[in-house]
């Protein structure tokens, strides 16, 4: 039986099981590769996608609890984010793997306090596991993004 699921500000008709982890339905039904697998047991961060706006780990939701929630994949930042332009100006990335996950929770954190502290960082960053350690530019582009206008603009439909 399908269930629609609303991503990226568009409805998706998907077919997986109710008890499938979105993590699964967003890359393998509907091609967003941008959410990774890191360590399936929602200790690592790298699956973070937004629910209305919240972060979450995609890897611990099962289908059947996503409902009419709003999903936001770093698909649906199109790119051109503020905080996806910060992150390229401190050249956060090292290998890569985290980063999706590392942006979505800066999104969800600035959308509720657009001007985080050391410590509101850490209280909204600390789960999301970084391998390479790039813990202080990922700090130092949430900073700068939060000096940005418009942090949070409405997703993209893709
Ligand atoms: S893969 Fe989901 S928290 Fe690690
Ligand atoms: S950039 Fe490599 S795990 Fe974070």
């Amino acid at each position: 039986m399908a269930t629609t699921v609303d991503v990226n500000g568009r409805p998706h008709d998907v077919s997986s099981p109710p008890d499938t982890p979105l993590l699964w339905v967003l890359r393998d039904e509907l091609g967003l590769t941008g959410p990774k697998y890191g360590c399936g047991i929602g200790q690592c961060g790298a699956c973070t996608v937004l629910a209305d706006g919240k972060a979450v780990r995609s890897c611990q939701l099962p289908l059947s609890l996503v409902k009419a929630a709003k999903i936001t994949t770093i698909e649906g930042l199109g790119g051109t984010h503020p905080i996806q332009a910060a992150w390229v100006k401190n050249d956060v990335p090292q290998c890569g793997y985290c980063q999706s996950g590392q942006i979505m929770s800066a999104v969800a954190l600035l959308a509720v306090n657009p001007k985080p502290d050391d410590a509101a960082i850490s209280g909204a960053m600390d789960g999301n596991l970084c391998r390479c350690g790039a813990y202080q530019r990922i700090r130092a582009a949430i900073k700068e993004a939060a000096a940005a206008p418009a942090a949070v603009p409405a997703p993209a439909k893709v």
